[in-house]
């Protein structure tokens, strides 16, 4: 029987947890996720911003609720999954999103950077996954786990090194994954966001002047053929298809959603 189209993005009954989701793109998933109907756990380390987030949601009628967990903690990451089951009874759905991209030079990268990148963007990454996991296959139903990598998986943007070495580890755990877990009808994907205007993207951007920044925006917008930058829902909409039932066949795959700049 044949699922009705209306009934591939209802996500009632599901608990999901998005990682990082106070501001950006976390946020934007955690909306369309509540939107479907899903009772979302918001983390991240900015307990306020998930708070005041919290409150906008709730403002709309979404069920939701937020707590204070460090995505690159490993600890943190089973008491997360504890709290969506003590919160709402289940963890279904996991976005992992938290990422940090710091910038240096690889000649001047500090053993601090790379391991703060490493873990927030990777480590992070396998051990809420795998603590999500765990209580799925405890719980004897499956689930979706998504993962936010980025193009700089797959080209590097110069000067970032220790992320795209991160990102590149993402999908390719994200594969490592889904073939352990396709059997407990754990299904793990990704998405590689090009570039998307956010506040750490907007952070990122120093020791310019207005027009400089202008300048640049305006070059970079250039090698994007779709002709824009993206937004936080532009990758919450591909997100919301790997956490939904419309993708129940797609296994380890990494949707790149960055209006083709891959391709010039
Ligand atoms: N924005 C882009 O252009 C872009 C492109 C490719 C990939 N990505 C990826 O998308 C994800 C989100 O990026 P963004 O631009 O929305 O980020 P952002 O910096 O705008 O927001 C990130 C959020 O994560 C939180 N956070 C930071 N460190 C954390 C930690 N250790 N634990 C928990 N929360 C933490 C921050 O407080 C913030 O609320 C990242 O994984 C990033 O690498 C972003």
């Amino acid at each position: 029987m044949t699922q009705p189209v209306t009934d591939l993005f209802n996500l009632k009954g599901k608990v999901a947890v998005v990682t990082g989701a106070a501001m950006g793109i976390g946020k934007a998933i955690a909306y369309r996720l509540a939107e479907c109907g899903a009772a979302v756990i918001i983390t991240d380390i900015n307990l306020d911003a998930a708070n005041s987030t919290v409150e906008e949601f709730k403002a709309r009628g979404f069920n939701t609720a937020a707590t204070k967990a460090d995505a690159g903690n490993v600890e943190d990451a089973g008491k997360t999954v504890q709290y969506a089951i003590d919160t709402f009874g289940d963890i279904n759905i996991l976005v992992n999103n938290a990422g940090i991209y710091p910038f240096s030079p690889a000649l001047d990268i500090k053993e601090e950077m790379w391991d703060k990148t490493i873990d927030i963007n990777l480590k992070g990454v396998m051990f809420y996954s795998r603590a999500a996991a765990l209580a799925m296959k405890d719980k004897n139903h499956g689930g979706k786990i998504v993962n936010i990598a980025s193009i700089d998986a797959f080209r590097p943007t110069g000067n970032i090194a220790h992320y795209n070495a991160s990102k590149g580890g993402v999908v390719m755990l994200t594969k490592a994954l889904a073939k352990e877990w396709a059997p407990l009808g754990i299904l793990v994907n990704a998405v590689a966001p090009g570039s998307i205007a956010t506040p750490g993207t907007t952070a990122s951007i120093t020791g310019l002047s207005p027009e400089q920044q202008k300048e640049m925006a305006k070059e970079y917008v250039a090698k994007i053929p779709i002709g824009r930058f993206g937004e936080p829902d532009d990758i919450a909409k591909a997100v919301l298809f790997l956490a939904s039932a419309a993708s129940d066949y797609i296994v380890g795959t990494t949707i790149i959603a960055d209006g083709g700049v891959l391709l010039s």
